[in-house]
């Protein structure tokens, strides 16, 4: 297994491309199911997720072609797929697949939507809490699929198809506001979607979406129309900029000092996030090329953070910020409001000297730490990340066991770093 060597201390210089988002990526390529015709998605990023949803695509009978670079093309431009679920031979997604990446259940929605049938098995809990599907399948009930769930299994039924209904989400999701576009898109009549996910990977299906002749309004807000058509077609989209990379990235940037433009960055896809850097003492500014994140001399403040959905402070920045935290002039309190276990990077950075006390869904952080390198273990994506970060301003070499999480979300992150200065490299094997 991979590792990844880090000798913390040297500022980050330069600029890092930033790649397209995972978290669209792969709702975008699930929708490839919803038609028979080619869906062409350029700027998908190369990461260990979506070679894997490829497979779990393959697997249902899509025909996934991959243009790698092309002459004139940077190391970092994204890949183009062309998915083709021409004929869909198996509605079945089995355990061995769902349970090694979440997201692949969201492939219910498709499903059922236009082969009138689905069975996809329960994801199960993962590092960061138990994660249930309830609100997916009751988005599709509303729609007038019948459910069960059997031996691990839900199975969706729509023999006669799909009808518009209203959907009201109890809780903001943004999974089952992918499932209900999805569904309500190839279901017959108007739906109705309140309370939906606002984030910009929603509303960047729903783009996609509509380029394939769905006819979806208000994706981004909270409320979301849905026309039905009989059927969809195929279509060109580029996948949007990765705003968990671009925050990631610059909260490195806020942690080792030093001047980096993050190239292709959109600042309306992270404002609270880079609200909360400027907050800590980073500069912000937007560019034509990107965001450029620098901080020279002062240095970091503490600040209180509590995530929330979109525009909130995303959860997915949460483990990366507790890192910058810990080096804070002070004492800050970050509060998870998303999910009941991310907190799982706290033992890791304690070992790397940081100050974390856990009250339920409030960690304490005391800062500033003299942080000092240490073997480590990567637990889930942005906990890893936050290892990362963490490292770049510790005293001496940390090793980061278990990078595969890192390969899950993050394109050549080793790459990027090193090319900005940091002291990094991977260890194969
Ligand atoms: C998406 O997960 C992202 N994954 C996550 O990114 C991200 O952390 C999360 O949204 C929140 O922003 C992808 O886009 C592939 P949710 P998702 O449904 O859709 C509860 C990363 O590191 N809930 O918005 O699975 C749930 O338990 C990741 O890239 C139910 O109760 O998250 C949580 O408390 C990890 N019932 C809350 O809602 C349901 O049926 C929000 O979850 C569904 C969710």
């Amino acid at each position: 297994m991979d590792r990844i060597s880090i000798v913390g201390g040297q500022p980050l210089h330069g600029a890092i491309p930033i790649s397209g988002a995972k978290n669209a990526a792969l709702p975008l390529m699930i929708a490839s199911l919803l038609t028979r015709d080619t869906l062409i998605l350029d700027n998908v990023p190369r990461l260990a997720d979506v070679s894997l949803l490829q497979r779990i695509l393959n697997n249902h009978g899509v025909d996934v072609m991959l243009n790698g670079k092309r002459p004139g093309d940077t190391a970092y431009q994204g890949q183009t797929l062309h998915l083709s679920a021409a004929g869909i031979v198996d509605t079945k997604a089995p355990y061995e697949l769902v349970s090694r990446m979440r997201a692949s259940f969201w492939v219910i929605g498709p499903l059922v939507a236009r082969m009138g049938e689905a069975k996809v098995s329960l994801p199960g809990g993962c590092a960061i809490g138990t994660r249930p599907v309830d609100l997916h399948i009751q988005a599709l009930q509303n729609l007038g699929a019948e459910i069960e769930v059997d031996a691990g299994y839900v199975i969706a039924r729509a023999r006669n198809g799909l009808r518009g209904g209203e959907i009201a989400f109890p809780k903001v999701t943004v999974g089952g506001t992918h499932t209900a576009l999805m569904a309500a898109s190839l279901a017959q009549g108007t739906t109705v979607i309140e309370n939906a996910a606002r984030e910009p990977e929603v509303a960047d299906v729903a783009d996609c979406l509509n380029k394939m002749g769905a006819k979806i309004t208000g994706a981004g807000t909270s409320r979301i129309v849905v026309e039905g058509v009989p059927q969809l077609s195929g279509a060109r989209h580029t996948v949007l900029p990765d705003r968990i990379e671009t925050g990631t990235f610059a909260i490195a940037v806020a942690m080792t000092g030093g001047d980096v433009l993050l190239e292709g960055g959109r600042p309306e896809l992270l404002q609270t996030a880079l609200d909360v850097l400027a907050q800590a003492g980073a500069e912000i500014a937007a560019t034509n090329a990107g965001i450029r994140v620098a901080r020279n001399g002062a240095g970091i403040a503490p600040v209180d953070v509590a995530t929330a959905p979109f525009p909130g402070f995303p959860t997915d920045l949460q483990a990366q910020f507790m890192a910058l935290m810990t080096r804070a002039n002070g004492t800050s309190r970050i509060t998870e409001t998303i999910f009941e276990n991310r907190f799982m990077h706290v033992q890791e950075l304690a070992r790397l000297g940081a100050r974390i006390q856990l009250d339920g869904e409030t960690a304490t952080i005391e800062g500033p730490s003299r942080l000092t390198g240490a073997p480590v273990m990567a637990t889930d994506l942005r906990a890893s990340v936050s290892l990362v970060i963490a490292a770049l301003a510790a005293e001496g070499e940390t090793m980061v066991h278990r990078v595969y999480h890192l390969d899950r979300g993050f394109e050549r992150l080793e790459d990027k770093l090193s090319a900005c200065g940091a002291q990094i490299s991977r260890i194969s094997g």
